[in-house]
């Protein structure tokens, strides 16, 4: 009798032993297994984003390196960047703000690419708005853009660039434009994707073609000059909201991306990028 309890105590305290040392290993063992879970969330996050929306956002997120899914040529990039301090940095990042977002980062992006954004490109993705993705899928993508979210990329103070009203003001401190750099820069901001290129009328998707800017621009709003009319409409798309896009009458609001102030100010150098584009356009005063 005595044996038996004995051995009935220290099998009881044995097994205390061993489920207590499971107990304190089970929060890291939790935390391996949520990382474990984070981190393949993260891979097919990845591999949906380079399907989906790598054609608009770029393959690195950053908007400026585009390709067309089925030629494989490469386009402008017609979304915003994703891989991007202003999207990304603090709990409430500059685009939240602009945007009079009040719930959480992760819901911001999650509901954006939900429902996508009315009246531009931004297509809706969730299956119960009449999308192609599950919401499992959206959730992986947004772990996948959050993951841009770096120190690196998040230790340099915001800058905005304070845009002057006129174009001969920014001129005075951005005197010459390049035209063949603003060449380059009117694919890699996102231009081309939406307004073609300068010889082919038809080239011209989504926004009004350019290649006659110099003979219409300055013909659009009373009273203000061609340069004039092309510098806000760049920075303010919505200042005014021209009538014929390529193939129906433009939305109003427009949609054109609206933070160009913001992409192309983000350094103090940066208003150079709209000088040249300008220059490129050949709208320079
Ligand atoms: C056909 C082009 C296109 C595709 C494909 C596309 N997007 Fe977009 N996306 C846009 C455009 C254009 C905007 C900007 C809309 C605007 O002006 O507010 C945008 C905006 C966004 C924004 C908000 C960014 C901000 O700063 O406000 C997020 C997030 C986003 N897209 C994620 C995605 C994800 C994730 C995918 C793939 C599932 C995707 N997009 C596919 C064109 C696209
Ligand atoms: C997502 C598509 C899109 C992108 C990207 C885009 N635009 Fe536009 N743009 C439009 C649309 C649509 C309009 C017509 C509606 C309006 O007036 O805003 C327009 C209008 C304009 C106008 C006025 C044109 C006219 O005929 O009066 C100019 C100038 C212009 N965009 C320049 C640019 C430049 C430069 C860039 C790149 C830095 C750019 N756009 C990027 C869609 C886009």
């Amino acid at each position: 009798m005595q044996v038996k309890i004995i051995i009935g105590t220290i099998s009881f305290m044995l097994t205390m032993i061993i489920l207590g040392f499971a107990a304190i290993r089970e929060p890291a063992r939790l935390a391996e297994f949520t990382l474990a879970r984070e981190g393949r969330q993260v891979e097919s996050g990845a591999a949906l984003y380079e399907s989906q929306c790598a054609t608009c956002h770029g393959v690195d997120g950053d908007a400026t390196e585009c390709y067309d899914v089925a030629t494989g040529e490469q386009i402008g990039c017609q979304g915003l960047p994703l891989n991007y301090n202003q999207l990304l940095c603090g709990d409430t990042s500059a685009r939240m703000t602009a945007l009079n977002w009040e719930g959480s980062k992760a819901a911001f992006i999650q509901a954006t690419i939900s429902s996508g954004r009315y009246g531009t490109s931004m297509p809706t993705w969730a299956q119960e708005y009449g999308g192609p993705l599950r919401t499992d899928e959206i959730v992986d993508i947004t772990r996948f853009v959050l993951n841009w979210e770096t120190v690196a990329l998040c230790s340099q103070p915001l800058f905005e660039y304070p845009w002057p009203e006129t174009i001969e003001e920014l001129l005075a401190t951005f005197p010459t434009g390049d035209a063949a750099r603003g060449e380059e820069l009117y694919t890699t901001y996102g231009c081309s994707g939406c307004h073609g290129n300068l010889e082919d009328p038809a080239s011209a998707a989504v926004g009004p073609w350019q290649g006659d800017l110099p003979t219409t621009a300055g013909t659009r709003v009373e009273g203000l000059s061609g340069a004039q009319y092309v510098y806000e409409s760049i920075l303010y798309p919505n200042n005014y909201v021209v009538p014929e896009c390529p193939n129906a009458a433009c939305t109003d609001p427009s949609s054109m991306p609206s933070n160009f102030p913001l992409r192309m100010g983000d350094s103090e150098q940066k208003p150079q990028d709209l000088i040249d584009i300008m220059a490129f356009l050949g709208m320079l005063p």
